[in-house]
């Protein structure tokens, strides 16, 4: 069996930035290591064409009466920038006390390695074990994953009839709690750019005769929100749930002071959604965000000038239950009526993810047609924490999207028992980014103990 922090810092090195087609050829190098050690461990591995980055999906087969597990990651990464912020250089890893620095290293390079690695030792171990496990790892899933449904369209048949899908591209509080994702947060991406007049204008000698188009696209900024912190979009909140009474029980046990996380965060006070506690309203509310915003002169000393455009970068967060098209519908429609007739506007929509939740079997007030097999991936999961990690897992929704999980079930009907591994100090899509070796490896033993209960039951 490989080393897996030695295979991981290879895996770290090839740069695979899937957003920036500069980086091809790390993301060349990533997708053909992930096949190279798939295969190494045994597994069939089919590079399958998409559009723009392939994803792999390798198999061990075997009887059809085994069960059936999809472990999903992805292998590309977030760009490295701002460069110089970077204690070690973003793809070159390095190990400091405990942890192992490098992009991506968290989100998803290293979870998902974790599960290979646990994958190779327990083969390694039990070459005849009666389990059935697929590999699906992707490349776009920090572009919005815009192949992957029709991926699980065209390989549908042989997918569908695995019994869940296992993976870890979700976070825990600290090393010692861990946390059973039961769901995550859909999103809805949107460019709003406002333009006014031709080109840009001489202030003196037209000023103050038409709107600025700053002005205009600020004002409907601000009037996106009421000072409680709710989003001020009429129907925005109309399909979000009740939280469940076990779900708030659950969040009591989380063991994150808020006050603390006041602190690591560096903001003089919360400013939350009316009527929910922080850590409430990161996982159970919906939220409306400004990414950036830009128009005019930016650069040294001034420049008197009215300029002709302004644009805005906006992204909500959705709760379960609330339906991406309808959402940006609302959004079309708000814009409509807010917007002043003396502007032109262009609405640039981007991609959306549907929120996904999956209430785990011990939960349910009510019985469902939830598979046996499931209810049985979650206690074999819960047990493996609880032994590995010396306390039970927590069930939480995550304030995060990995949109392709709503397309599973939805294309699959298969559900997933997400298994965080990613700590507040792991410093996701930032610098020095990294993944805490202690924690991967007992993740590997979780995952593991996992695998050999579901196979041997
Ligand atoms: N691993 C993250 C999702 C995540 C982040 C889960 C934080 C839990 C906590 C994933 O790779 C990611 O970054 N997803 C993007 C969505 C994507 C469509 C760009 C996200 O949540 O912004
Ligand atoms: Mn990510």
């Amino acid at each position: 069996m490989f080393d897996p922090v030695e295979k991981l810092q290879e895996f770290i090195r090839h740069a695979s930035v899937s957003a920036d087609p500069a980086f091809g050829e790390g993301m060349q190098g990533a997708q053909a290591f992930v096949s190279e050690i798939l295969a190494s461990i045994g597994f069939e591995v089919e590079v399958v064409k998409t559009d723009l980055h392939p994803i792999i999906l390798a198999q061990r087969g075997g009887n059809p009466a085994w069960p059936h597990v999809i472990i999903y990651g992805h292998y590309d990464v977030q760009p490295a920038d701002p460069l110089n912020l970077w204690e070690s250089p973003a793809f070159e890893p390095e190990i400091r006390d405990g942890r192992l620095y490098g992009r991506g290293a968290a989100d998803n390079k290293g979870p998902f390695m974790t599960h290979i690695a646990a994958v190779g030792k327990l083969l390694e171990k039990d070459p005849e074990l009666p389990l059935r496990i697929t590999f699906m790892i992707e490349g776009e899933e920090e572009m919005g994953s815009p192949s992957f449904p029709k991926f699980l369209e065209q390989y549908r048949d042989r997918l569908k009839e695995a019994d869940f899908v296992f993976l870890s591209d979700t976070g825990i509080p600290n090393e010692d709690q861990v946390v059973i994702t039961c769901g995550l947060r859909g999103l809805v991406l949107f460019d709003l750019e406002v333009t006014t007049a031709k080109g840009d204008l001489h202030s003196g000698l037209h000023g103050g005769i038409l709107r600025n188009p700053i002005q205009a696209l600020t004002e409907f900024c601000a009037s996106l929100h009421t000072p409680d912190g709710r989003v001020n979009v009429p129907g925005f909140y109309d399909d979000v749930l009740e939280v469940a009474q076990w779900e708030r029980d659950e969040l009591k046990r989380y063991g994150v002071d808020e006050e603390e996380y006041r602190e690591f965060l560096g903001i003089p006070a919360f400013h939350t959604t009316a009527g929910y506690s922080p850590f409430e309203a990161i996982r159970f509310m919906p939220t409306l965000e400004f990414n950036g915003i830009g128009g005019g002169y930016q650069g040294e000393g001034s420049k008197t000038v009215i300029p002709s455009k302004a644009m805005v970068k906006v992204s909500c967060r959705l709760v379960a239950n609330q339906a991406p098209e309808k959402i940006r519908e609302l959004l079309h429609q708000t814009i409509r009526e807010r917007m002043p007739a003396d502007v032109r506007y262009r609405i640039i929509d981007g991609h959306t993810g549907t929120p996904y939740v999956v209430v785990p079997p011990d939960r349910l007030n009510t019985p469902t047609d939830q598979s046996v097999a499931l209810a049985d991936a979650f206690r074999a999961t819960e047990a493996a924490v609880t032994d590995v990690f010396g306390k039970p897992p927590l069930y939480l929704r995550e304030g995060g999207s990995v949109p392709i999980i709503a397309d599973i079930k939805r294309v699959l009907g298969l559900d997933s028992v997400m298994f965080g591994l990613f700590l507040p100090e792991d410093n996701l899509h930032a610098p020095n980014e990294s993944f805490h070796l202690g924690v991967m490896a007992k993740g590997m033993r979780v995952s593991e103990q996992v695998l050999a209960k579901l196979a041997r039951g």
